[in-house]
């Protein structure tokens, strides 16, 4: 039966793996994307060997399920000892010995599934939490893309993963950021956030044309360089319902109702 649902035209791709592909088609855009590869016992090594930190989460995830981290680990009591390496998913976090096995642990995690490895952005903290960036992109009534929110994502205590359902709360980007930035600073940062919003999206209706809507997942580095960790293209547009300057909802609602994915 036919849907008379105007939201079904909306596109929606759920594999991290096939946006990556399309986002680093273009050069402008790759130098934001961390180095991406399927996971394999291969690839776990060079990566480790490349990045130190790395994640490793499904293709198609969400909500911060299954994301993992890795990395080498020192004892600092015992500078002298072997390197190991730090597993980390949920609030836990695990030692191994070799690269061996380490690899058997997280495919016992991944169970056959098919899992992304990708090089790990040490995420700026905010009371010794870790913080990322959801940016909403939309199109406009007048068929052009606009970056019309940011929202600071604020990782619940000792969790890799800064999701609102991994118990994460939201914050004011500017609240996040002000310990670290000038103002001046701050507003290049801001731009630049907006710009890379715009590209992604132009990129990706390249190949889909049907997009209305993509929500980036952007960490801000210790060096204070943008990265695009993925592309949401069913982005959450109620926690921009929680910023205190109340114009930025409205529109982002005017633009959903325009293309059909809220009622008026
Ligand atoms: N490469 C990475 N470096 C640092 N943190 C990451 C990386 N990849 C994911 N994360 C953390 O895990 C969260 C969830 O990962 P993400 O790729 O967005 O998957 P999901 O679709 O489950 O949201 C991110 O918001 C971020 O906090
Ligand atoms: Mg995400």
């Amino acid at each position: 039966m036919e849907r008379k649902d105007s939201q079904l035209a909306i596109q929606r791709i759920a594999s991290k793996w096939e946006k990556t592909i399309i986002l680093r088609q273009k050069e402008l855009i790759r130098a934001y994307i961390p180095e991406t590869r399927k996971y394999t016992f291969e690839h776990l090594k060079e990566m480790i060997d490349i990045h130190g930190l790395v994640y490793v989460k499904p293709d198609r995830g969400t909500y911060g399920n299954g994301v993992m981290s890795i990395e080498p680990w020192c004892d600092e009591l015992e500078p002298e000892s072997p390197v190991q390496y730090k597993l980390r998913f949920g609030i836990q976090s695990e030692l191994y010995p070799a690269l061996e096995e380490l690899h058997a642990a997280v495919s016992e995690r991944i169970d056959k599934k098919f899992y992304l490895i990708q090089k790990g952005i040490t995420l700026l903290t905010f009371r010794r939490r870790k913080f990322d960036i959801r940016a909403l992109v939309q199109k406009t009534p007048q068929k052009t893309w606009e970056t019309t929110g940011f929202i600071g994502r604020v990782a619940a205590q000792q969790k890799i993963i800064t999701n609102y359902h991994g118990g994460g709360s939201v914050m004011p980007i500017e609240e996040l950021l002000s310990p670290y930035l000038e103002a001046k600073e701050y507003l290049q940062l801001y731009k630049e956030m907006k710009q890379v919003g715009i590209l992604a999206a132009a990129q990706l209706t390249r190949k889909f044309p049907n997009l209305k809507e993509i929500g980036l997942d952007i960490a801000i580095d210790e060096q204070f360089k943008i990265w695009i960790l993925e592309v949401n293209t069913l982005p959450a547009l109620f926690p921009f319902k929680k910023l205190q300057n109340k114009d930025i909802y409205k529109k982002i609602h005017r633009y959903a109702v325009a293309y059909g994915r809220l009622k008026k």
